[in-house]
């Protein structure tokens, strides 16, 4: 008897240390046994107590009295699929007639609380289906990405959003991008983890980093070309145009279209090219791009409308040349100037960290979705990293990449710098390279100290 006490203490005690420390192990070990029981067998209660069931249907009424039976009683959406995952349960709902997606969508708080989840959130998957996910635990606090990732070409695999499944940069889908958010709320960690995530792929990096390159020059080795001020980022800028004119020629030149060229193989982009005659894609980081736009003298002003009309230029006609632009910066805004809002209208992709003010969430969301504006502005300071992500159909989700530091960004660029491209037309740019171990990465205090 005492023996099964001790151990079930230690059981208790250990449970309780590793839900505190380590709530993705504890969800794993115990939660998700413990929570599929506690849904599968309280679904119908919950259901009803959450006013998600329909009463019975009149020939149910009709056959009950006909067979003398008591009367059917209301009945949940049906459960269609069960699946416990890495960091929670999803189920698939069939809906009863009369229910509706928005119906599951407004009660996933009462849901959250009967059911003793962390989180839950709905999503219509087909008419009559709605997805609900569940999370066990807060997957937001400490993000660690799944080992296995849906990999594709050009589509990264960034960050994870509060329901627990992976929220990726699909250049393909969404080619420009524009991030926002107030100093200190997560950007250059969010633009670290996509170059991370682009460097084993088959694309060209070209950053401009007008904080002197302290955030993207440590990655040289896996980036064709650099900027580190304004006057090298006009430069930069108008030589990615003519690159993409001449992409453009190449195209023109692979249509050669007659009346036997099936449609399928009529080029209109580089994807349409045979794969040995297709240009490298072009991945343009940005950080801090306010720095580009902000102008003291009249020399200045030229350079800056040289930057924007570049810039705008390449958002426009980009996407065919395989040119995609990831644009960062703390506001983005018509107090920059003229063109930038014709520059924002392109950046089809938004994610807004933390941010001060509305009009800042504005910027980002304000032609998109009311609701995200709100979202971003409600993200609290000491949570850094978290960021809201809007997508073109109006849809968003809170996500938070993992904290990669950048001495592993460095080592990750340094491991796939064989498989930097040397594009011609940007040779000028090409970083200066030192040797890894005289990158200049930043020490720990206590390295600092012994240096
Ligand atoms: N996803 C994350 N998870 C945990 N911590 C994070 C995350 N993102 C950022 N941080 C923390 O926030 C700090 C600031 O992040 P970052 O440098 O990316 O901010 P920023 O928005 O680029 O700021 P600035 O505008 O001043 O350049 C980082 O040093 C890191 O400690
Ligand atoms: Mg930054």
């Amino acid at each position: 008897m005492t023996a099964f006490t001790v151990c079930l203490v230690l059981v208790v005690a250990a449970a309780g240390l590793l839900r505190w420390r380590r709530p993705a192990w504890c969800w794993m070990t115990f939660g998700v046994t413990l929570a599929s029981l506690r849904v599968l067998i309280r679904y119908a209660s919950v259901m009803d107590a959450c006013g998600l069931t329909v009463p019975p249907s009149r020939w149910r009424l009709a056959l009950a009295r006909v067979t003398n039976r008591p009367i059917p009683e209301s009945r949940p959406p049906r459960i269609l699929r069960f699946r416990p995952s890495r960091t929670g349960l999803v189920l698939r709902l069939g809906l009863r007639p009369g229910q509706d997606a928005f119906d599951i969508a407004a009660a996933s708080d009462r849901l959250r609380h009967s059911f003793s989840m962390y989180g839950v959130t709905s999503r219509e998957v087909r008419s009559g289906v709605v997805e609900v996910r569940m999370t066990g635990y807060d997957v937001l606090k400490r993000v660690q990405m799944p080992a296995k990732l849906d990999t594709r070409p050009m589509r990264v695999p960034v960050a994870l959003r509060e329901d627990g499944s992976v929220h990726y940069r699909d250049y393909r889908a969404v080619p420009h991008a524009l991030t926002l958010g107030a100093t200190e709320s997560g950007k250059s960690v969010y633009q670290r983890n996509l170059v991370v995530g682009l460097a084993p792929m088959d694309v060209a990096l070209v950053g401009i980093d007008c904080k002197r390159g302290v955030e993207l020059f440590p990655l040289a080795r896996r980036f064709s070309a650099l900027a580190d001020n304004p006057d090298t980022a006009a430069e930069l800028l108008d030589a990615l145009v003519s690159r993409m004119e001449g992409v453009y020629q190449l195209i023109r030149a692979e249509q050669r279209i007659t009346a036997d060229v099936p449609d399928a193989e009529i080029a209109a982009d580089i994807w349409d090219l045979p794969e040995h005659l297709r240009p490298t894609p072009v991945v343009v980081l940005v950080d801090e791009v306010a720095e580009l736009a902000l102008f003291a003298s009249k020399d200045e002003e030229k350079r800056r409308d040289r930057i924007i009309t570049a810039l705008v230029r390449l958002a426009q006609l980009g996407r065919a040349a395989g040119i995609y632009l990831e644009i960062c910066g703390q506001r983005f805004g018509s107090e920059l100037g003229k063109g930038i809002t014709m520059l924002r209208a392109q950046l089809t992709g938004r994610t807004a960290h933390r941010v001060n003010d509305e009009t800042s969430a504005n910027m980002a969301f304000g032609d998109i979705s009311p609701d995200a504006v709100l979202a971003a502005i409600q993200i609290p300071a000491e949570l850094r990293g978290i960021a809201i992500a809007g997508d073109s159909t109006g849809g968003w989700h809170r996500i938070r990449a993992p904290h990669t530091s950048l001495r592993q960004a460095v080592n990750t660029c340094n491991r796939h710098a064989d498989r930097t491209p040397a594009l011609p037309e940007l040779a000028a740019f090409r970083p200066e390279l030192t040797s890894p171990s005289e990158a200049p990465v930043p020490l720990s205090k206590t390295a600092a100290a012994t240096a």
